[in-house]
């Protein structure tokens, strides 16, 4: 906030509060009586008369309380435009401080399993339990309740993996992340080339495809893919190329998609999670996550 704005606020908040001290007192002073009376006020509204009686101690005190109250709560919490309070509290201290608490208190809960391997995380139910519940709150956007991917999120449930499905493959993807760099090869080997390789990559893997431009896509392929998807196009976990030849597709089977992926690459990304999540409780999601597929 500017300077300008700041003091316009905090000038009209303090110009309210003590105007309203000033109206309490000056009606105060201008009562007629000061103790209770059978006096009125000479008006009367539909046969109802008002007693000129004023205002009972208790409330005009509970008035003063009030304007004492919003002085000093404006001395200590940011109100005042741009002044941050005598105590410096701030929303986002105060959420920071309960998750330190939170982490402090839980951590010989999530500690308790850190002992057990992946694996053994799987068959626990508490520990595994646990890991579902924060791949529900941290996973389950991208890789879809349960772990059944959608698309350009792999799926986590089957026993196809672009890294590995083993413990310590799956904790090492959500620690580090992963990032899977397929090149677009449009502009090297042009439109009929894309559609041949296609056909080559739709017959690998078991779809209907047109023979003579499967077998010209094959000399392509051999020559630009294979040091990524394997000479037999079962891929290479070291470099997350998937497998082409199961019916398992990040980014579909059908020969348009397929061609879409050949002709512009694709990089799918995978968030690193080590600086998110403690390493225990990463260790018990990848026991959950490993439990999906085993
Ligand atoms: C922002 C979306 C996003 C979030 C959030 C996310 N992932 Fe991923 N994850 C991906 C993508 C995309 C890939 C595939 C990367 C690639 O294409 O190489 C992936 C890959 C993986 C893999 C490797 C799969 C394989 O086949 O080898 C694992 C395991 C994984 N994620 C687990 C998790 C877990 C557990 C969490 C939660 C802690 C998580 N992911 C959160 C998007 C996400
Ligand atoms: C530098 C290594 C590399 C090369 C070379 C490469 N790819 Fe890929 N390819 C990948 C990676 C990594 C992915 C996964 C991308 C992702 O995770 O987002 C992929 C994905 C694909 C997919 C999508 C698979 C699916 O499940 O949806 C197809 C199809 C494909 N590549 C075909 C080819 C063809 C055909 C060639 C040769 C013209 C080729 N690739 C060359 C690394 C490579």
């Amino acid at each position: 906030m500017t300077s300008f704005w700041s003091m316009w606020i905090s000038v009209i908040t303090l110009a309210v509060i003590f105007g309203c001290l000033i109206l309490v007192m000056r009606t105060r002073k201008s009562e007629v009586y000061k103790e209770t009376t059978t006096e009125t006020m000479h008006h009367a509204f539909d046969g109802i008369e008002e007693l000129d009686n004023p205002l009972p101690r208790w409330w005009f005190n509970m008035f003063l309380i009030t304007i004492v109250f919003g002085l000093v709560y404006l001395f200590l919490y940011p109100g005042l435009g741009n002044y941050k309070g005598y105590l410096n509290w701030t929303s986002y201290n105060q959420w920071e401080e309960e998750m330190a608490h939170a982490e402090e208190h839980y951590k010989p809960v999530f500690a308790k399993f850190a002992g057990l391997s992946v694996e053994e995380i799987a068959t626990n139910d508490n520990a595994r339990l646990m890991g579902q519940r924060m791949f529900n709150n941290n996973c389950a956007l991208c890789h879809g309740q349960g772990g059944a991917g959608a698309y350009g999120f792999p799926n986590l449930s089957d026993s196809d993996w672009l890294y590995g499905g083993d413990g310590a493959t799956i904790k090492a993807s959500i620690t580090n992340g992963r990032s899977g760099a397929m090149p677009g090869w449009g502009a090297v080997i042009g439109e009929d080339g894309v559609r041949n390789v296609t056909s080559y990559v739709m017959s690998i893997s078991g779809q209907a495809a047109d023979a003579t431009a499967a077998a010209q896509g094959k000399t392509t392929y051999q020559a630009m893919c294979v040091a990524c998807h394997g000479v037999d196009g079962t891929g290479n976990k070291l470099l997350g190329a998937p497998n082409l030849t199961d019916d398992v597709w990040l980014y579909g089977s059908t020969f348009e998609k397929v061609a879409h992926t050949i002709r512009q690459g694709r990089a799918g990304v995978m968030p690193a999670h080590g600086a998110l999540l403690s390493d225990d409780k990463i260790h018990l999601i990848s026991g959950y996550v490993y439990s999906l597929s085993n």
